[in-house]
């Protein structure tokens, strides 16, 4: 049953409607709160498919064009979908991406499987999946060739055909993309597949959801939605963070457009390949299931890691993907890379993202009101990787780790206080520690929860040979809502400690009023520094606490490169090359630790002349997070400018890069001769 929370909340329809048979074509209002409201209305196609999104499996991302991509492969696929229990948390469509086929259409201009590849032809894959309650998927190009520059046939000017031998072989589900398409109109291009397929699965009887793969150039979202069930939105994703993170972005003003039968994709999933920690594919999953993305697998599941399937396999985070409701979540705030996206529920809750873009721990909170609900005196928090209960009187907030997500479901439950109260656990500066030197560390322990947490006792475990002794009490005999248990902690990394991050664990114990023992840990960082030397340093010659860029890694003493490390050129602006320097591509941030122990930073700074003249930026320092030092927007045209930077006192400096609003394409940005000036006898740091 639906909450009633959810018929009062009105969305408003952006999307242009194309002539579909059951779409009342110029109706820009009207939300499809349901199902059948969705067949009965608009938008959409409005012929019951991809009523949530479409949960798969595509090979593209983990094969690309290489020969393990195979029937052999398919079947595998479809077999673990099955054995795994896959199948069962909704995993469906089977998908074959580019390179199935032979680069000649046959005597009868009919397509032709690749016999190596598919020995038996697309119908026995097709029968083998369908036999085993999943379906399949094809691909092609709506252009003359596909994609892979082995050029395989394309379906523009062939699309009656094509679809008709598709639904012949029993393909369930159309990828078509774009390239080749000789300059037709993309709404020509893909309504004629639309109609082409309509006829064909008339013939046959099967439906086949429609996937518009046009990469989000002609703004599908404003007129595809009642010619596809999905459209892509951005180009391809890569199996790095920053690639994710750029499509996320993309795809999130995007909310208003999606909807049951007619969804955003922000393209396949890349869980599991290699080039993101288990941390970012778990925000990876979770930001895409918020964000009502179609799930489809990119990993060989033959060679998945636990990891791996106990993340795709999540049925919590699945079920918020999955919602009847096909809202997209929106964001509700995003300052600092400190994410809130929420999305509503079907039964009027919200599932709520609390997203980390940042590269270290961050707090990131918001209440219960913020995420649309409000009134009850206290509300169900069930965290979907934890797979826990708890209640929270309306705050919502938890110390995400660098890149992690935590993922919430915030009910105005009547049954809140079933569950023990939420305990929130940080830290209350960022830990940043000298070997051999003591520093004080502060936890905190706060009730969330209407209910008191009773028996609260909280420890903190460094690496070994460390020592942490608490300097504050450690237990509380009760804690009401609101209050906090703060405890001081004396922490020595050995002499000799390298620098750089080293694991730490808070951990909280309490009762609820029921006695109902709870246990938490909050896996924290602590990172071990050592000051500039004394004189004037290269930045490019200092370890950095945290680096990011927009793409690629930041570089020392060459330009961005815009992938692998290294792979950049001599920093040059204004036609000047410069030997020494950072070399980042927006939006940047590089974290220094200068101990308060320096005084200034200086650099000459500009837009690398490698780039055109897309290429626009800001340069900021901060010390200690504040501006001290700025410039306005620099172009590619322009020479570099000195940027210098008081920081007297100042622990940390950034050197912060942003894209001048207008989207980071080219955007290159060189920290020339970027240097440090420090004295030589500061005290000793601490952390208090
Ligand atoms: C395009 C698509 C990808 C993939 C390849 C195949 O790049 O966007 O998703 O299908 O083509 O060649």
């Amino acid at each position: 049953m639906r909450h009633p929370h959810t018929r009062t909340t009105r969305r408003r329809v952006l999307g242009a409607l194309t002539a579909g048979l059951l779409c009342a074509a110029g109706l820009a209002t009207a939300a499809p709160a349901a199902p059948a409201q969705a067949r009965a209305g608009v938008p959409g196609l409005a012929d019951g498919l991809a009523l949530t999104p479409p949960m798969g499996f595509n090979n593209w991302n983990s094969t690309h064009c290489r020969a393990d991509f195979n029937e052999s492969m398919v079947k595998g696929i479809a077999d673990l979908f099955v054995a795994k229990g896959l199948k069962d948390a909704g995993y469906q469509y089977v998908n074959l991406d580019d390179c199935w086929a032979l680069p000649q259409r046959d005597a009868d201009g009919k397509l032709v499987p690749d016999p190596a590849r598919f020995p038996h032809g697309i119908k026995a894959v097709a029968d083998y999946v369908h036999a085993k309650g999943l379906r399949l998927g094809i691909y092609t190009s709506a252009g003359t060739r596909t994609c892979n520059s082995a050029g395989f046939p394309g379906a523009l000017g062939h699309e009656y055909g094509d679809a008709q031998q598709f639904a012949d072989w029993g393909v369930d589900y159309l990828k078509y993309d774009n390239c080749n398409n000789q300059g037709v109109d993309a709404k020509q291009r893909y309504t004629t597949m639309r109609d082409a397929l309509r006829a064909a699965s008339r013939t046959t009887g099967r439906p086949i959801v429609y996937s518009i793969c046009e990469w989000g150039e002609n703004k599908p979202w404003e007129w595809a939605s009642g010619v596809g069930h999905l459209w892509r939105t951005t180009g391809d994703i890569s199996d790095n963070w920053g690639s994710m993170l750029s499509i996320l972005k993309q795809n999130l003003p995007l909310a208003p457009y999606a909807g049951p039968g007619h969804w955003n994709d922000p393209d396949m999933l890349e869980v599991g390949n290699g080039g993101m920690t288990d941390t970012e594919y778990r925000s990876h999953f979770s930001l895409w299931s918020v964000m009502a993305a179609p799930l489809l697998i990119g990993t060989d599941l033959r060679k998945a890691s636990p990891a791996t399937f106990d993340i795709l396999d999540n049925k919590e985070v699945i079920a918020v993907d999955q919602d009847p409701l096909g809202r997209q979540g929106t964001v509700v705030s995003s300052a600092g890379g400190r994410w809130v996206i929420a999305k509503e529920m079907t039964d009027g809750s919200r599932a709520v993202a609390l997203f980390n873009e940042s590269g270290t721990a961050q707090r990131i909170a918001t209440t219960a009101a913020a995420v649309g609900l409000s009134d009850a005196p206290a509300y169900t928090l069930r965290d979907l990787w934890q797979h826990r209960g708890y209640n929270t009187a309306g705050t919502i907030a938890a110390t995400v780790p660098a890149h992690g997500t935590v993922l919430l479901r915030v009910s105005a439950d009547p049954h809140w206080a079933a569950n023990p109260p939420a305990a929130e656990l940080g830290l209350d500066a960022s830990p940043l520690l000298e070997a051999a030197t003591p520093a004080t560390l502060t936890s905190t322990v706060t009730d969330l929860g209407r209910t008191s947490a009773r028996r609260v006792s909280v420890s903190l475990t460094g690496p070994d040979g460390w020592t942490v002794q608490p300097a504050s009490a450690t237990t509380a005999a009760t804690l009401a809502t609101g209050r906090t248990l703060r405890t001081a902690w004396k922490v020595t990394a050995p002499p000799g400690t390298p620098t750089g991050a080293y694991a730490l664990t808070l951990r909280a114990d309490y009762r609820s009023p029921a006695g109902e023992r709870v246990t938490s840990a909050l896996p924290l960082t602590a990172s071990v520094v050592v000051r500039p030397p004394a004189g004037t340093s290269y930045l490019s010659g200092l370890t950095w606490l945290s680096a990011t860029s927009g793409w690629g890694p930041v570089e020392r003493d060459t330009s961005n490169g815009e992938s692998a490390a290294g792979d950049g050129h001599p920093i040059t602006i204004g036609g000047t090359v410069y030997a020494r320097g950072l070399g980042a591509h927006a939006p940047s941030d590089v974290s220094f630790y200068t101990g308060k122990a320096c005084t200034k930073v200086t650099a000459d700074v500009g837009v690398d002349d490698e780039k055109g003249p897309k290429g626009t930026v800001a340069f900021e320092i901060r010390a200690d997070g504040t501006k001290v030092a700025s410039t306005g927007v620099l172009t590619n045209a322009m020479p570099a400018q000195p940027l210098t930077a008081d920081i007297t006192g100042a622990q940390v400096v950034d050197l912060v890069v942003t894209d001048a609003g207008d989207g980071n394409d080219s955007d290159h940005a060189d920290w020339a001769n970027a240097s440090v000036s420090c004295g030589g006898a500061a005290p000793a740091v601490r952390g208090d």
